[in-house]
């Protein structure tokens, strides 16, 4: 299958290739100076698989790139989402300043691309087949002034670039509406504050958040397949750069894929089915109760591992409103019953399989040992993780927690063992697990929706390396970021 996909692209490289050495002044696929497009006008990738134009939704007009070869137009990227032309005489042109701009008949911009270029005899904005609009001086990928993947709007296909800051989009925003391109409330990127764990905001509220990194997965488990499709979502860091980038494979490159942000904030990675005539979601998220934020409220535990989703709290915890959670309330989650003693009366309760907490500390160079010994010897430290990280320089990945546990969930499988603190008077009777004790259980409300299909192939989110770890001085234990810590002093 690697082979074949080495093949299949190798030969798109060399029609690519060839094509350009064919195109004289303005191939069907550019955009030059003296060519710009008009509103009715489109131009087309080489090998047909992309076209970009005007998209008009009650006479608001944007510029987009869509998959040409899939019946109903789907959208892959917008240049001029939050300002939309309304003049049909309009044009979308390589601009004597050497921007990429979406002018009316009069010449006022609605977007542009605020790249800096001399213009020369050369220069054109060139469609490629991979649905990547490149500005530059030769009409290939090298050295662009500027490029479309850089810049996601609200899906990322293969090749694209979800950056976490420099100068790249840093996360995909959902469009207002199902035709409405406009700026929606959802987006989607990589946590900026961990760096560990992606995110769906609704306005500056967390929606939705994936397992954190632990050297394998972000998933909480690795999905496996029978399927011949499956898509590994990277997060790359290179020196100036940490990006999201995404590659289908066994799937063949040539299958138009994508991961989409749609307007009602589910992030989807979806696969196209020639077969079907039909666009297929292979994973998406959230999906079950336990993916919504918090759904436990704070300590509060969301058990998926079951049939029936529950919230109950560790042992050592009890409702904090007894009475609203029985009522179906969890809002006010969990507290400890007894105190930490802060000193060394204090140890841990392991509980397996679980969705690890948000705002989370990361500890640089600690082994197991250590990581409970940092948190053991901070009084507000309330819980700690510890992983083996692979691909990086630095194998350890210590996390600490201050405070309220947040967004946690026990899962059927993967997960990770999480250490939690407790009194030690709590920790006689406890070996392991959340505490399924009597009646500080209670049933979601919300049955889990019915997964349609097993054979529904599941995604998988997958950091493949992050050097982060390894490029960190390794004498230090300081956190990566302290937003989150109560007393920043602590450690
Ligand atoms: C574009 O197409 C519409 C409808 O087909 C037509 O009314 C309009 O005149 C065309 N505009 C230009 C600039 O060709
Ligand atoms: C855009 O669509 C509207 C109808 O929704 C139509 O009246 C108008 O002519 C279209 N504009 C262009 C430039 O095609
Ligand atoms: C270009 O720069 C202007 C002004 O700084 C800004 O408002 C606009 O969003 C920029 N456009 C893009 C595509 O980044
Ligand atoms: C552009 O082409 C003209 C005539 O073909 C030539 O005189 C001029 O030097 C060229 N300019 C550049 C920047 O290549
Ligand atoms: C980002 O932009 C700055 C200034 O605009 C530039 O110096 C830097 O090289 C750019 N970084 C990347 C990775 O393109
Ligand atoms: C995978 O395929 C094998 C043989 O084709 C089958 O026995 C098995 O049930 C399949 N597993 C899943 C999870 O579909
Ligand atoms: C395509 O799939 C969606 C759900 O994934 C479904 O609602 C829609 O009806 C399907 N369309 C066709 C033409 O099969
Ligand atoms: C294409 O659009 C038509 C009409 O809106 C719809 O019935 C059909 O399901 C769509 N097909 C796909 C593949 O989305
Ligand atoms: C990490 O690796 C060490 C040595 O390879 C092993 O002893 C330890 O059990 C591992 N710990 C975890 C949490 O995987
Ligand atoms: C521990 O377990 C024993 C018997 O299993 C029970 O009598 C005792 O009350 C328990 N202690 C706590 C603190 O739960």
């Amino acid at each position: 299958m690697e082979n074949l996909n080495l093949q299949i692209s190798i030969t798109i490289i060399i029609i690519s290739t060839l094509q350009l050495l064919f195109i004289s002044t303005a191939a069907d696929n550019q955009i030059t100076p003296q060519k710009p497009i008009t509103v009715n006008q489109t131009i087309v990738s080489p090998a047909g698989n992309f076209a970009l134009g005007f998209f008009n939704t009650s006479g608001d007009l944007y510029v987009c790139i869509w998959y040409n070869n899939i019946p109903n137009k789907t959208i892959i990227w917008v240049a001029n989402r939050d300002t939309p032309l309304k003049d049909p005489a309009g044009v979308f042109s390589i601009t004597k300043s050497g921007y990429l701009a979406v002018l009316d008949n009069k010449g006022n911009t609605y977007w542009s691309s605020n790249t800096s270029l001399v213009v020369g005899n050369k220069t054109s904005a060139t469609l490629s087949d991979t649905g990547n609009l490149v500005l530059g001086e030769d009409g290939t990928d090298n050295n662009p002034a500027w490029q479309s993947f850089d810049y996601p709007t609200h899906t990322v296909v293969p090749g694209m670039r979800l950056g976490l800051d420099f100068n790249h989009s840093n996360k995909l925003v959902s469009w207002k509406g199902a035709s409405d391109p406009n700026s929606g409330d959802f987006s989607f990127g990589i946590d900026p504050l961990t760096r560990l764990q992606i995110i769906t905001w609704r306005g500056g509220e967390t929606y939705w958040r994936s397992h954190v990194w632990n050297g394998k997965s972000l998933s909480g488990a690795r999905e496996t397949t029978n399927g011949s499709f499956q898509s590994v979502l990277r997060v790359v860091q290179t020196n100036q750069d940490i990006y999201i980038t995404f590659t289908p494979t066994g799937g063949g490159s040539i299958t138009p894929a994508m991961y989409a942000l749609d307007y009602k904030g589910s992030i989807k990675m979806m696969v196209w089915q020639e077969t079907l005539k039909n666009w297929t979601v292979i994973w998406s998220r959230p999906r079950k109760p336990c993916d919504v934020y918090n759904r436990c409220g704070p300590n509060g535990v969301c058990d998926s591992s079951g049939p029936v989703a529950v919230c109950k709290c560790f042992s050592g915890f009890e409702p904090k409103n007894r009475i609203a959670w029985d009522a179906g309330d969890w809002s006010g989650g969990c507290a400890r019953r007894k105190d930490l003693s802060c000193d060394a009366g204090d140890g841990f309760l392991r509980s397996e399989r679980m969705k690890l907490p948000d705002r989370l500390a990361l500890i640089q160079g600690a082994d197991m040992a250590a990581c409970e010994t940092e948190c053991l010897s901070n009084c507000g430290c309330t819980a700690y993780a510890y992983a083996n990280v692979t691909g990086g320089g630095n194998p350890t990945r210590c996390l600490v927690w201050v405070g309220d546990l947040l967004d946690l969930e026990q899962v059927a499988q993967g997960g990770e063992e999480l250490h939690v603190r407790l009194v030690a008077s709590e920790l006689v009777n406890t070996t392991q697990g959340s505490g399924s004790s009597h009646n500080n259980k209670h049933l979601l409300a919300i049955t889990l929706p019915t997964v349609a299909s097993v054979l529904f192939l599941l995604g998988i989110l997958s950091c493949l390396f992050w050097r982060r770890f390894g490029q960190q001085s390794k004498n230090s234990t300081m956190f990566s970021f302290t937003p989150y810590l109560e007393s920043p002093k602590l450690y």
